[in-house]
Protein backbone atom coordinates (compact mmCIF):
# COMPACT_ATOMS: atom_id res chain seq x y z
CA UNK A 1 0.00 0.00 0.00
CA UNK A 2 1.39 3.33 -0.81
CA UNK A 3 0.81 5.88 1.71
CA UNK A 4 -0.09 9.77 1.49
CA UNK A 5 3.52 10.67 2.65
CA UNK A 6 5.26 8.61 0.06
CA UNK A 7 2.55 9.99 -3.00
CA UNK A 8 3.54 13.30 -1.54
CA UNK A 9 7.20 13.00 -1.36
CA UNK A 10 6.84 11.52 -5.30
CA UNK A 11 5.06 14.63 -6.05
CA UNK A 12 7.78 16.99 -4.87
CA UNK A 13 10.12 15.10 -6.96
CA UNK A 14 8.41 16.17 -10.38
CA UNK A 15 8.38 19.30 -9.61
CA UNK A 16 11.54 21.34 -11.46
CA UNK A 17 12.79 23.00 -8.53
CA UNK A 18 13.05 22.41 -4.89
CA UNK A 19 12.24 23.08 -1.85
CA UNK A 20 8.54 24.34 -2.96
CA UNK A 21 8.52 27.31 -0.15
CA UNK A 22 9.74 30.94 -0.05
CA UNK A 23 13.38 31.95 -0.62
CA UNK A 24 16.03 29.98 -2.88
CA UNK A 25 15.73 26.80 -5.02
CA UNK A 26 17.60 24.47 -6.69
CA UNK A 27 16.58 23.30 -10.73
CA UNK A 28 16.04 19.31 -11.33
CA UNK A 29 19.31 18.03 -13.02
CA UNK A 30 17.87 18.29 -16.45
CA UNK A 31 18.30 14.44 -17.51
CA UNK A 32 15.63 13.44 -15.03
CA UNK A 33 16.00 9.28 -15.77
CA UNK A 34 19.81 9.15 -16.11
CA UNK A 35 21.40 6.06 -16.50
CA UNK A 36 24.22 6.17 -13.75
CA UNK A 37 27.53 4.37 -13.49
CA UNK A 38 28.57 3.79 -9.85
CA UNK A 39 32.14 3.82 -9.73
CA UNK A 40 33.23 4.46 -5.80
CA UNK A 41 31.66 5.30 -2.46
CA UNK A 42 33.87 8.43 -1.01
CA UNK A 43 35.04 8.41 2.45
CA UNK A 44 34.14 10.81 4.64
CA UNK A 45 37.03 12.31 6.21
CA UNK A 46 37.92 11.32 9.78
CA UNK A 47 37.57 14.93 11.09
CA UNK A 48 33.79 14.59 11.09
CA UNK A 49 32.74 12.81 14.04
CA UNK A 50 28.72 13.88 13.81
CA UNK A 51 26.31 11.46 12.24
CA UNK A 52 26.73 11.21 8.41
CA UNK A 53 23.74 12.78 6.47
CA UNK A 54 23.84 10.28 3.47
CA UNK A 55 26.47 8.55 1.18
CA UNK A 56 28.54 10.15 -1.41
CA UNK A 57 29.61 8.40 -4.33
CA UNK A 58 32.05 9.01 -7.71
CA UNK A 59 29.82 8.44 -10.67
CA UNK A 60 29.59 8.55 -14.31
CA UNK A 61 26.72 9.35 -16.08
CA UNK A 62 26.36 10.41 -20.10
CA UNK A 63 30.30 9.98 -20.14
CA UNK A 64 30.83 12.80 -17.13
CA UNK A 65 32.21 12.32 -13.97
CA UNK A 66 30.39 13.35 -10.44
CA UNK A 67 29.95 13.19 -7.26
CA UNK A 68 26.59 12.31 -6.07
CA UNK A 69 25.47 12.48 -2.59
CA UNK A 70 22.44 10.42 -1.81
CA UNK A 71 21.05 11.71 1.27
CA UNK A 72 19.26 9.78 4.32
CA UNK A 73 15.48 10.23 4.96
CA UNK A 74 14.60 12.95 7.53
CA UNK A 75 12.14 13.01 10.19
CA UNK A 76 10.47 16.69 9.55
CA UNK A 77 9.50 16.49 13.60
CA UNK A 78 13.67 16.42 14.07
CA UNK A 79 13.87 20.00 12.34
CA UNK A 80 12.77 21.52 15.50
CA UNK A 81 15.39 20.30 17.96
CA UNK A 82 16.90 23.49 18.64
CA UNK A 83 13.03 25.04 19.81
CA UNK A 84 11.81 24.89 22.79
CA UNK A 85 8.07 23.11 22.67
CA UNK A 86 6.23 26.40 22.84
CA UNK A 87 8.19 27.81 20.15
CA UNK A 88 8.14 24.49 18.27
CA UNK A 89 4.51 24.98 18.00
CA UNK A 90 4.51 28.01 15.92
CA UNK A 91 6.75 25.88 13.15
CA UNK A 92 5.23 23.70 10.84
CA UNK A 93 7.04 20.48 10.32
CA UNK A 94 6.91 20.81 6.49
CA UNK A 95 8.80 24.27 6.25
CA UNK A 96 10.77 23.17 8.86
CA UNK A 97 12.02 20.24 7.33
CA UNK A 98 12.41 22.19 3.97
CA UNK A 99 14.71 24.17 5.78
CA UNK A 100 16.61 21.66 8.15
CA UNK A 101 16.40 18.53 6.34
CA UNK A 102 20.07 18.52 4.52
CA UNK A 103 18.96 17.20 1.25
CA UNK A 104 16.36 21.05 0.87
CA UNK A 105 19.44 22.55 3.16
CA UNK A 106 21.15 21.90 0.22
CA UNK A 107 19.30 22.91 -2.42
CA UNK A 108 18.72 26.31 -0.57
CA UNK A 109 21.99 26.80 -0.42
CA UNK A 110 22.94 26.14 -3.66
CA UNK A 111 19.89 27.59 -4.92
CA UNK A 112 20.80 31.50 -3.30
CA UNK A 113 25.02 30.84 -4.28
CA UNK A 114 24.47 30.32 -7.97
CA UNK A 115 21.78 33.03 -8.17
CA UNK A 116 24.35 35.50 -6.19
CA UNK A 117 27.27 34.40 -8.33
CA UNK A 118 25.51 34.81 -11.29
CA UNK A 119 23.98 37.95 -10.42
CA UNK A 120 27.20 38.98 -9.65
CA UNK A 121 29.28 37.58 -12.44
CA UNK A 122 31.85 35.91 -9.88
CA UNK A 123 34.39 34.44 -11.38
CA UNK A 124 35.91 32.50 -8.30
CA UNK A 125 33.46 30.01 -7.07
CA UNK A 126 32.72 29.61 -3.37
CA UNK A 127 31.75 25.65 -3.35
CA UNK A 128 31.96 23.06 -6.31
CA UNK A 129 29.54 23.30 -8.86
CA UNK A 130 26.02 21.67 -8.71
CA UNK A 131 23.86 20.40 -11.22
CA UNK A 132 21.02 19.95 -9.98
CA UNK A 133 18.88 18.18 -8.05
CA UNK A 134 17.82 14.01 -8.43
CA UNK A 135 15.48 11.40 -7.81
CA UNK A 136 16.90 7.87 -8.11
CA UNK A 137 15.13 5.10 -9.86
CA UNK A 138 13.48 1.86 -8.43
CA UNK A 139 17.03 0.26 -10.39
CA UNK A 140 19.01 2.69 -8.66
CA UNK A 141 17.53 1.62 -5.01
CA UNK A 142 18.12 -1.97 -5.51
CA UNK A 143 22.08 -1.20 -6.58
CA UNK A 144 22.42 0.95 -2.95
CA UNK A 145 20.37 -1.74 -1.72
CA UNK A 146 23.47 -4.25 -2.92
CA UNK A 147 26.14 -2.30 -2.11
CA UNK A 148 24.93 -2.23 1.47
CA UNK A 149 24.08 1.30 1.92
CA UNK A 150 21.16 1.84 4.22
CA UNK A 151 19.36 4.95 4.36
CA UNK A 152 17.36 5.22 7.20
CA UNK A 153 18.70 6.24 10.74
CA UNK A 154 15.04 5.32 12.33
CA UNK A 155 14.19 2.77 13.81
CA UNK A 156 11.83 0.31 11.66
CA UNK A 157 8.98 0.59 14.25
CA UNK A 158 9.67 4.56 14.23
CA UNK A 159 5.81 6.49 12.52
CA UNK A 160 7.11 8.38 10.53
CA UNK A 161 9.28 5.41 8.62
CA UNK A 162 6.52 3.35 8.78
CA UNK A 163 4.60 6.26 6.76
CA UNK A 164 7.49 7.24 4.55
CA UNK A 165 9.39 4.21 3.35
CA UNK A 166 9.27 3.36 0.02
CA UNK A 167 9.71 7.31 -0.97
CA UNK A 168 11.65 8.18 -3.76
CA UNK A 169 15.51 8.17 -2.44
CA UNK A 170 16.87 11.97 -3.22
CA UNK A 171 20.02 13.07 -4.55
CA UNK A 172 22.19 16.20 -5.45
CA UNK A 173 24.79 15.97 -7.94
CA UNK A 174 27.99 18.48 -7.97
CA UNK A 175 31.47 18.67 -9.36
CA UNK A 176 33.54 16.10 -8.57
CA UNK A 177 37.32 17.14 -6.77
CA UNK A 178 40.26 14.99 -6.72
CA UNK A 179 42.68 17.62 -5.28
CA UNK A 180 42.83 18.26 -1.39
CA UNK A 181 42.56 21.38 0.11
CA UNK A 182 46.48 22.89 0.74
CA UNK A 183 45.82 25.04 3.87
CA UNK A 184 48.49 27.76 3.45
CA UNK A 185 48.21 31.40 4.90
CA UNK A 186 47.75 32.68 1.04
CA UNK A 187 44.60 29.81 0.28
CA UNK A 188 43.01 30.53 4.08
CA UNK A 189 42.32 34.01 3.27
CA UNK A 190 40.56 33.51 0.28
CA UNK A 191 38.45 31.00 1.66
CA UNK A 192 37.71 33.11 4.66
CA UNK A 193 36.91 35.71 2.17
CA UNK A 194 34.68 33.50 0.06
CA UNK A 195 33.30 32.51 3.97
CA UNK A 196 31.80 35.61 5.36
CA UNK A 197 30.87 36.54 1.32
CA UNK A 198 28.63 33.60 2.03
CA UNK A 199 27.30 34.71 4.92
CA UNK A 200 26.70 38.14 3.70
CA UNK A 201 24.25 36.65 1.11
CA UNK A 202 22.30 34.53 4.09
CA UNK A 203 23.92 31.00 4.28
CA UNK A 204 25.09 30.30 7.39
CA UNK A 205 27.18 26.90 6.49
CA UNK A 206 27.29 25.76 10.16
CA UNK A 207 30.06 22.97 9.55
CA UNK A 208 32.98 24.22 8.58
CA UNK A 209 35.77 21.83 9.04
CA UNK A 210 38.52 20.79 6.53
CA UNK A 211 36.82 17.61 5.60
CA UNK A 212 33.94 19.86 3.84
CA UNK A 213 36.85 21.66 1.83
CA UNK A 214 38.65 20.37 -1.47
CA UNK A 215 40.97 22.25 -3.07
CA UNK A 216 39.58 25.22 -1.24
CA UNK A 217 35.81 25.20 -2.32
CA UNK A 218 33.10 24.02 0.16
CA UNK A 219 31.72 20.34 -0.95
CA UNK A 220 29.10 20.26 2.10
CA UNK A 221 26.21 21.99 2.53
CA UNK A 222 24.18 19.96 4.48
CA UNK A 223 23.67 22.01 7.48
CA UNK A 224 23.80 25.25 5.84
CA UNK A 225 20.74 27.45 7.03
CA UNK A 226 20.02 30.17 4.29
CA UNK A 227 17.38 32.98 5.12
CA UNK A 228 14.42 33.52 5.78
CA UNK A 229 14.96 30.34 7.74
CA UNK A 230 12.48 29.76 10.16
CA UNK A 231 14.16 28.24 13.22
CA UNK A 232 16.44 31.32 13.06
CA UNK A 233 13.13 33.21 12.75
CA UNK A 234 11.71 31.18 15.56
CA UNK A 235 14.31 32.42 18.22
CA UNK A 236 14.95 35.60 19.74
CA UNK A 237 17.19 38.26 17.71
CA UNK A 238 20.28 38.02 19.71
CA UNK A 239 20.35 34.53 19.72
CA UNK A 240 20.16 33.86 16.16
CA UNK A 241 22.79 36.85 15.76
CA UNK A 242 24.69 34.75 17.67
CA UNK A 243 24.08 31.59 15.43
CA UNK A 244 25.33 33.93 12.33
CA UNK A 245 28.63 34.05 13.79
CA UNK A 246 28.91 30.19 13.86
CA UNK A 247 30.67 29.80 10.62
CA UNK A 248 34.39 32.58 11.94
CA UNK A 249 34.11 30.83 15.07
CA UNK A 250 34.42 27.76 13.39
CA UNK A 251 36.91 28.42 10.90
CA UNK A 252 38.51 30.09 13.43
CA UNK A 253 39.04 27.00 15.21
CA UNK A 254 39.79 24.49 11.82
CA UNK A 255 42.96 27.16 11.30
CA UNK A 256 43.99 26.42 14.76
CA UNK A 257 43.85 23.30 14.13
CA UNK A 258 46.21 23.39 10.90
CA UNK A 259 48.70 26.15 12.87
CA UNK A 260 48.06 28.95 11.29
CA UNK A 261 46.37 32.49 10.91
CA UNK A 262 47.50 34.30 13.63
CA UNK A 263 47.70 36.85 11.74
CA UNK A 264 44.42 36.73 9.77
CA UNK A 265 41.76 38.48 12.37
CA UNK A 266 39.13 36.29 12.27
CA UNK A 267 37.57 37.32 16.05
CA UNK A 268 38.03 41.06 16.19
CA UNK A 269 35.71 40.97 13.09
CA UNK A 270 33.18 38.70 14.51
CA UNK A 271 33.66 40.96 18.08
CA UNK A 272 33.03 44.16 15.48
CA UNK A 273 30.10 42.84 13.90
CA UNK A 274 28.43 41.64 17.14
CA UNK A 275 28.54 45.13 18.10
CA UNK A 276 26.71 46.30 14.67
CA UNK A 277 23.24 46.52 15.52
CA UNK A 278 22.11 46.86 12.18
CA UNK A 279 23.83 44.17 10.68
CA UNK A 280 21.85 42.15 8.20
CA UNK A 281 23.30 39.04 6.42
N1 LIG B 1 32.22 17.14 -4.77
C1 LIG B 1 33.04 16.26 -4.19
N2 LIG B 1 34.22 15.93 -4.77
C2 LIG B 1 35.04 15.03 -4.19
N3 LIG B 1 34.79 14.41 -3.02
C3 LIG B 1 33.63 14.68 -2.40
C4 LIG B 1 32.69 15.62 -2.94
N4 LIG B 1 31.64 15.70 -2.10
C5 LIG B 1 31.91 14.86 -1.09
N5 LIG B 1 33.09 14.24 -1.24
C6 LIG B 1 33.72 13.25 -0.32
O1 LIG B 1 32.70 12.61 0.43
C7 LIG B 1 32.83 12.88 1.83
C8 LIG B 1 31.47 13.09 2.48
O2 LIG B 1 30.76 14.12 1.83
P1 LIG B 1 29.91 15.21 2.58
O3 LIG B 1 29.09 15.93 1.56
O4 LIG B 1 30.84 16.03 3.43
O5 LIG B 1 28.89 14.36 3.44
P2 LIG B 1 28.74 14.05 5.01
O6 LIG B 1 29.65 14.99 5.77
O7 LIG B 1 27.32 14.27 5.30
O8 LIG B 1 29.13 12.62 5.13
C9 LIG B 1 33.71 14.13 1.91
O9 LIG B 1 34.43 14.17 3.10
C10 LIG B 1 34.61 13.98 0.70
O10 LIG B 1 35.69 13.15 0.99
MG1 LIG C 1 30.76 16.61 5.40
Amino acid sequence: MVTETVRANRRLCLLDELPPCIGPKLRAFPNRRPKIQWLQQLERSPGSELGSQGYVFRVKIDSRIYALKVFKFFKPSDAKYLLSPVRAKKVSDEIAAFHVDPFYAECRAYGRIQKQEEAKGLKSRIAANCYGFLCLQKKHELQLAEMGIDLWDLPEEDEYRQQAEGSPIRAILKEYIEEETEFNSQNCKEMLKKLRRLNRWGVVHRDIQAGNYKNGLLIDLGSAWTEPHCIMKAVPKDVADGWRQTDMSQFDEMLKEKGIGKDMHILPNLEYHKKLRSWKP
